[in-house]
């Protein structure tokens, strides 16, 4: 059983690490093929085509973030998408995708896109941030998600999809 993580944004996050070796930007159509690859290191062989990168990341609801090499080559990317809801009165937004070349893990490119994301969802009025993760509790993803402020929260059910 997948243990879910949620969370709302910690109030102080620490800073990334060695932010000079990496920046980060909105991802662009031409990121399609980079994105796909990201996607398979993520789990999903099928990674992403072209037009439905195009949907996304034209899509106003939904934000993109890629963390890029000094060569402008993404080596991770995030994905938020946010939208209203009555409960909270506000805005909750969700990280759908967040994923790190093996190369480039352990460096703060995750917690730097994280915090992108915290910073993004600040701006947007977001009352929550929230996230699903298929980890256990003490694997490798629980504890990067709690390096990074996020604490498990509650399950989540699913109908359909993979
Ligand atoms: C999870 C993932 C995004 C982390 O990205 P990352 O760039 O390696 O993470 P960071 O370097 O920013 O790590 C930040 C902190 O999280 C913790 N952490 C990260 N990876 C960890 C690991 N494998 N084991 C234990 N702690 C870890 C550490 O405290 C780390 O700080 P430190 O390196 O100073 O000790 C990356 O490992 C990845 O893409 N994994 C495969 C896909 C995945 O699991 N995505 C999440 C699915 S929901």
């Amino acid at each position: 059983m997948p243990t879910p993580i949620a969370k709302s944004p910690p109030p102080s996050p620490a800073p990334a690490a060695s932010p000079s070796a990496f920046r980060i930007r909105r991802a662009r159509r031409g990121d399609a093929e980079a994105l796909a690859t990201l996607l398979k290191e993520l789990g999903y062989p099928d990674g992403s085509d072209t037009q439905t990168v195009h949907w996304v990341t034209s899509h106003p609801e939904i934000e993109i973030f890629v963390a890029c090499d000094p060569q402008d080559k993404p080596v991770g990317m995030l994905s938020l998408s946010h939208r209203p809801q009555l409960r909270l009165r506000g805005r909750i937004a969700t990280v759908d995708e967040l994923v790190v070349t093996e190369a480039w893990r352990r460096r703060g490119v995750g917690r730097a896109l994280l915090l992108h994301a915290i910073e993004r969802s600040r701006v947007l009025s977001v009352k929550r941030l929230e996230l699903a993760a298929r980890s256990e509790s003490g694997s490798d993803t629980a504890r990067f998600y709690e390096a990074c402020g996020f604490v498990g929260d509650c399950m989540v059910f699913r109908h359909g999809g993979s």
